[in-house]
């Protein structure tokens, strides 16, 4: 296959999203053990409204190319790359380097797609064959664009906190993770009890398996309505989206329960009473997605159960930045795609 010498990327010139802007560069070569990877699907994370919003990474240099998440065929490799194959279906991790057990804080902190490494809303990019994984097959390219994030995410909290049959997970909201959680949940023959802004969403996270739907805006005290629907026992698992509310659920888990802190949605700071961690023998987990042993995990589950990853909605490249309005506008139940491969 002839490459061409540039390609499209939406870039970000300043923190605002009305900066986004398609712009020319040019294709990159893949250097030695890297794969080239055609871009032609992608999905957004409240991280990157966070980073351009200026609340997350404030000092990354600009212009950047935003987003982790993305679907592509490899096109080119360099040399010495056994892993892949021309043609192959892959999507590149998000820790670049992390492939088992625990990241080194160097990976987490500089080794990141869609910041500080460019991120995928452009046609080409070039990754280490070692960070990227082959894809189920029964997926679509958006659907695939899915799951390097919110997916992983979710399955590392339940895996954290040792999922079983039997248990109750609590999830909170209806974005990307939480539905993500809902499902992986549902797999691992759990109970889950979603908390909603919206009595529609509600019903469409029932509908995706969750077995009881709360309110959180007409009931503030949620608290309350998850003991009394664990009939006083409390859930085993918190998926912790909202961050701030994290004192709710603390007053939501059973006795040594668990909470994997996964984000910040309703704030980062929350005030905790010790009481309510130390008697109950509570673990409380921060998450970081997740590494690329558990993402072929991952896979297999999805492959295994033809799992199919719930979208909101799609938007071409050149409308990304309508993508991102949407995304900050809370209305998605589940994921915001962006078709990169589209005209
Ligand atoms: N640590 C990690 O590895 C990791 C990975 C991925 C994401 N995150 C973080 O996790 C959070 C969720 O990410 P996402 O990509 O899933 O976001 P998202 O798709 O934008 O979903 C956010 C959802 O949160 C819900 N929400 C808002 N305020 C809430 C509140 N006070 N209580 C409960 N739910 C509330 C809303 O659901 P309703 O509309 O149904 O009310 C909204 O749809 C973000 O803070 C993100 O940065 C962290």
């Amino acid at each position: 296959m002839t490459l061409p010498a540039t390609m499209r990327a939406l870039e970000a010139s300043a923190f605002a999203i009305d900066s986004l802007k398609l712009v020319e560069r040019p294709v990159p070569a893949p250097r030695r053990g890297e794969i080239l990877v055609r871009i032609r699907a992608a999905s957004l994370n409240y991280r990157d409204l966070a980073i351009l919003a200026q609340a997350y990474l404030p000092t990354l240099p600009l212009p950047y190319v935003p987003a982790s998440d993305g679907c592509g065929e490899v096109v080119a490799v360099g040399d010495e790359v056994t892993r892949f194959r021309l043609g192959d279906r892959v999507a590149p991790i998000y820790t670049q380097g992390w492939h088992d057990g625990k990241p080194t804080i160097e990976m987490r902190t500089k080794r990141t797609l869609g910041a500080p490494l460019s991120g995928v809303l452009q046609d080409y990019v070039a990754v280490p064959a070692e960070d990227a994984v082959i894809v189920p097959g029964h997926l679509t390219d958006a659907e695939v664009a899915t799951l390097p994030i919110a997916a992983l995410t979710a399955w590392s909290t339940l895996e954290e906190g040792d999922v079983k049959p039997g248990d109750t997970v609590l999830v909170q909201g209806t974005g990307g993770v939480a539905l993500f959680a809902l499902q992986f949940a549902k797999l691992a023959g759990a109970r889950v009890i979603a908390l909603s802004s919206s009595d529609e969403k509600l019903a469409r996270a029932k509908a995706l398996g969750a077995d009881v739907g709360i309110n959180y805006r007409t009931t503030p005290d949620w608290q309350v309505a998850v003991k009394e629907a664990t009939g006083g026992r409390g859930v085993d698992i918190v998926v912790e989206t909202a961050g701030a509310t994290l004192d709710k659920s603390l007053a939501s888990l059973a006795f040594g329960g668990f909470i994997g802190v996964v984000g910040f949605v309703a704030g980062y700071e929350a005030k905790i009473p010790l009481r309510a961690v130390l008697g109950p023998m509570i673990r409380i987990q921060g998450i970081a997605v997740g590494s690329r042993a558990r993402f072929e995990a991952m896979n297999r589950a999805i492959a295994l159960h033809g799992l199919k990853p719930v979208i909101d909605s799609t938007f071409p490249l050149a409308r990304g930045a309508d993508a991102f309005r949407h995304l900050a506008s809370g209305q998605h139940f589940g994921k915001v795609v962006i078709d990169v491969a589209g005209a």
